[in-house]
């Protein structure tokens, strides 16, 4: 996503955190919230020190493979192993608030790509970069327009779109909550998939699609927002 969605995953899962993991979040974090924090994976891309995170920000699985192989992934990482080590380094005993504070900055992020569909795209494409669309007058990618384009001409800012996600109810919130990280991978697969075949290379979008994936972009944000919290939960009890 771009800085909205991100923004808007960690704000919707700040209204999913327990007491304990609130309390726990707060002081890694220096009583920053999850919103504030969800874009450093990005910001800190341009720098080199870190330039070796950017393979984490979204995890392709090779044409043919429907099941995510550890053997044949991306030795330098992915976002499957991304937020695996967040995880590990958060429920560890022996890392210091330093490395918990950053791992903890990265996961807020990665939940966040996570439901992006493109981000578990296609590796030929780039996870839909490289397929050109127009976006009402200008030029621009499919990738983008599920990153940043609808959420911009949607003019909603991340605290409207976090204070305006429906109230689920226990029910739905549970089946949200459902799986394993791997099972979200899939998930977000299965929907890059379908949206893949809906549009054509150069194709005009506008009005219409956002008319029809809008609330696609509106459900998956508030999914990653529920799960980061169910991971969080987990993670302090
Ligand atoms: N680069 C290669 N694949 C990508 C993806 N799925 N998302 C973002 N950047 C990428
Ligand atoms: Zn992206
Ligand atoms: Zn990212």
């Amino acid at each position: 996503w771009g800085k909205t969605g991100h923004r808007a995953t960690g704000e919707i899962a700040e209204n999913y955190l327990s007491k304990k993991a609130k309390k726990a979040v707060n002081k890694i974090l220096n009583g920053q919230g999850l919103a504030f924090v969800a874009n450093y994976a990005d910001d800190i891309k341009s720098d080199p020190e870190f330039r070796k995170y950017s393979p984490w920000h979204y995890v392709n699985l090779a044409e043919g493979e429907t099941e995510y192989n550890p053997e044949t992934a991306n030795p330098k990482g992915d976002l499957y192993q991304a937020i695996m080590k967040c995880k590990e380094v958060l429920k560890s005993k022996s890392a210091t608030k330093k490395e918990k504070q950053f791992y903890l900055k990265m996961l807020v992020h990665f939940v966040g790509d996570l439901h992006q569909p493109f981000h578990v795209g296609r590796g030929a494409d780039k996870g839909g970069n490289d397929i050109q669309v127009r976006w009402y007058k200008k030029g621009s990618n499919l990738h983008r327009v599920w990153d940043s384009e609808m959420l911009n001409s949607y003019q909603m800012s991340y605290t409207e779109l976090a204070a305006n996600s429906p109230d689920l109810s226990r029910k739905e919130i549970k089946a949200i909550e459902e799986g394993e990280l791997i099972d979200w991978v899939y998930e977000s697969k299965d929907l890059a998939t379908k949206l893949y075949d809906s549009v054509e290379i150069g194709e005009k979008l506008g009005y219409k699609y956002m008319y029809n994936y809008l609330p696609t972009v509106l459900e998956q944000l508030q999914k990653g927002g529920i799960r980061l919290a169910k991971i969080l939960n987990e993670i302090y009890g």
